[in-house]
């Protein structure tokens, strides 16, 4: 295989992701119609696909479209609905939509929720492949939706973001003669370690030259399916050497109920693990990474943010819920744990809705 991802440039804004609503007399009875459309043209569609001629790219554009805008209204109404009214519609949605999202391969898993929380390891490879699957046509209909919002964009993203990360750790121990070491928390498949000894290959080094480039990598989770599925595949690409393996509940070590630490580390990071924990838990853990780093090593945390536009797609359609936070809840957390809020430093993926907070250990 070769290196083929490019390291996209971190946004340190937001873009604008939300344009303005116009105003509608009773929004809510318009978008349950608009979902009583949708459901019924989707089962029509699905009929057409098991004829001969199947259904025409011009029928398929227009259900998207249709799609796109339905919860974008969703999105844009819910401040002005209330929780009742959203309650309301995400059960409107769950019974219509429900056959073609189980039929779905992402919101079959995110539905079902097989390792008992939506996105495990397996649900983000799929979002890395970006392929639409599902058991029909309209089951493919909807992972491909959930494939091109902006949420699933992040998660493709923020991959290079952190590759971007973990070379410049490596590149700063490098500089004082030493291996860096790095902690990914709630590593799943750990693809971006996999890009970053894809991309050392692809400057020409292989076996222990390589090795000695690569950081050595401490993957934490709870999921020993991940952690497998990670030394399989570093087994037969030749990096099993750079990668320690941690089965720990990060909750229950950030509590103090384990003995897991960690210790020196230049790097500890994770993306899509904290938007599951509690602020108090948030900041247990906080507390517990700062005692796993070296003296002016960093902690990278991503987060989704809180004007997610695909807030309520995941919520409703996939029933994947995240706690989604903005800087102001960060720096609130922060100042709660040892790293204090002075110096925070946030960033965001190209899509604006993976949040990053960067934070070093004073020296
Ligand atoms: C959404 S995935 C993110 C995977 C990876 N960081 C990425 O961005 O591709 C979350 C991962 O965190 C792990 N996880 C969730 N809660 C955890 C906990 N309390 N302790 C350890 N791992 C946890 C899951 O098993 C899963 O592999």
């Amino acid at each position: 295989m070769t290196a083929c991802i490019a390291v996209a440039a971190p946004l340190t804004t937001r873009p604008n992701l939300v344009a303005v609503a116009e105003p509608v007399v009773d929004r809510a009875e318009t978008i349950r119609a608009d979902i009583e459309a949708l459901a019924r043209d989707l089962a029509g569609a699905e009929r057409r696909a098991r004829t001969p001629a199947g259904v025409p790219a011009a029928v398929e554009d227009e259900l998207a479209r249709r799609f796109r805008l339905l919860f974008r209204e969703i999105e844009e109404a819910s401040a002005d609905l209330g929780d009742a009214a959203i309650a309301g519609l995400s059960e409107l949605l769950g019974e219509r939509f429900y056959p073609w999202v189980a039929a779905s391969g992402l919101g079959e898993r995110a539905l079902h929720k097989p390792a008992g929380y939506a996105g495990d390891y397996q649900t983000i490879r799929m979002v890395y492949a970006d392929v639409p699957l599902g058991s029909c046509w309209a089951g493919r209909f909807i992972d491909a939706r959930v494939l091109e919002s902006p949420a699933a964009w992040a998660v493709k993203n923020r991959r290079a973001l952190l590759v971007a990360e973990i070379e410049a750790a490596a590149a700063a121990a490098a500089e004082e003669g030493r291996q860096a070491r790095i902690t990914s928390l709630g590593s799943g498949p750990a693809e971006e370690l996999f890009d970053v000894w894809q991309r050392i290959a692809a400057d020409g080094l292989r076996g222990a030259e390589a090795l000695a480039r690569m950081p050595i990598c401490t993957l934490a989770d709870m999921d020993f399916g991940a952690l497998d599925h990670v030394c399989k595949r570093a087994a037969a690409e030749g990096c099993a050497a750079a990668l320690r393996p941690l089965p720990a509940n990060l909750a229950r070590a950030a509590l103090g109920r384990s003995d897991v630490a960690l210790a020196d580390q230049d790097l500890i990071y994770s993306a899509g693990l904290i938007d599951y924990f509690k602020d108090n838990l948030l900041v247990r853990l906080l507390d517990w990474i700062h005692a796993g780093l070296r003296p002016g090593g960093r902690v990278v945390l991503g987060n989704f943010h809180t004007d997610n536009p695909s807030r309520r797609m995941m919520e409703t359609v996939l029933e994947w819920e995240l706690i989604h936070r903005d800087e102001e809840d960060m720096r609130r957390i922060f100042a709660r744990s040892r790293f204090g809020c002075e110096g925070l430093h946030f960033f965001f993926d190209p899509s604006g809705v993976n949040l990053f907070v960067e934070a070093t250990r004073r020296v």
